[in-house]
């Protein structure tokens, strides 16, 4: 074999890779029986502290199941969710939710300014990178780089994320990327981007 063919068939081999073919949403959704409990048959979590999943990038959602089962994100309401999910199953759960439609979220007129400040040109003093930068204007992140749809997000979540973030709590961003924009933002500065995040819209 040539070089050529040599990579034609690593190539087709990845194809053929069955964790990492598409999810089948239709299997994702008899799976998801569960998962509505909190995460809400839409979608839309049924308390502000837990994730809405309606519209998020399907890559983001597998590999967020993935870490989860695998230990390398852990919360006590949601490891023991993913501890039985095979790939297969972890690949119709994301294609399930991620072709729901987005959820609208509603941000309160307090801090709002502060927030889009955040959100748009970061925190030059203290070296904060905009979130638009990798999140997008529209908060609606980039499938391809694995990077989350924020926009419509429960503020109470985000703000919980950013301050696990801060902490080390949660250590499962690729290169420390987001543990280095939080752990230079204050309390206060979380929760104003969080409530601007909230009142985003990814759908133009
Ligand atoms: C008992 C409530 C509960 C159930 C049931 C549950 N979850 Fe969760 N889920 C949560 C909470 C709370 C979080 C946020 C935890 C954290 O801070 O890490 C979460 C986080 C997630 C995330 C990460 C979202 C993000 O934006 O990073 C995904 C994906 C997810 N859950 C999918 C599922 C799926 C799929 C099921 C069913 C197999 C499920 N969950 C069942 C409560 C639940
Ligand atoms: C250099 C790129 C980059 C910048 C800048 C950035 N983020 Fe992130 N963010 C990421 C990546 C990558 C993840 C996903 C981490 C993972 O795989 O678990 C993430 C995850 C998040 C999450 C968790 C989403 C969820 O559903 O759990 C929140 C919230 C978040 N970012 C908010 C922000 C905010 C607010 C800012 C600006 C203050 C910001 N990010 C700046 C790359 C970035």
């Amino acid at each position: 074999m040539n070089k050529w063919a040599i990579a034609a068939a690593l190539i087709g081999a990845w194809f053929a890779n069955p964790v990492l073919a598409a999810g089948d949403a239709a299997a994702g959704q008899a799976k998801a029986a569960v998962c509505s409990a909190c995460h809400g048959a839409d979608g839309k979590a049924i308390q502000p502290a837990y994730p809405n999943l309606a519209g998020q990038h399907p890559q983001y959602i597998a590999k967020q199941l993935t870490d989860y089962r695998d230990g390398n994100r852990v919360n006590a309401l949601m490891s023991g969710q993913a501890t039985n999910l095979t790939d297969e199953d972890i690949q119709d759960l994301a294609a399930y939710y991620g072709a729901m439609p987005k959820i609208e979220g509603v941000a309160s007129e307090e801090n709002l300014e502060l927030g889009m400040s955040i959100y748009r040109g970061g925190i030059t003093a203290a070296g904060v990178a905009a979130c638009a930068a990798c999140h997008g204007p529209a908060g609606e992140g980039n499938p391809t780089a694995v990077w989350p749809v924020v926009s419509g997000q429960n503020a109470q979540y985000t703000a919980d994320q950013l301050r696990y973030f801060r902490s080390g709590e949660r250590a499962n961003d690729p290169a420390a990327m987001m543990r280095g924009v939080a752990k230079r933002m204050t309390d206060e500065e979380i929760d104003a981007v969080a409530n601007y995040i909230a009142g985003l819209h990814a759908t133009p």
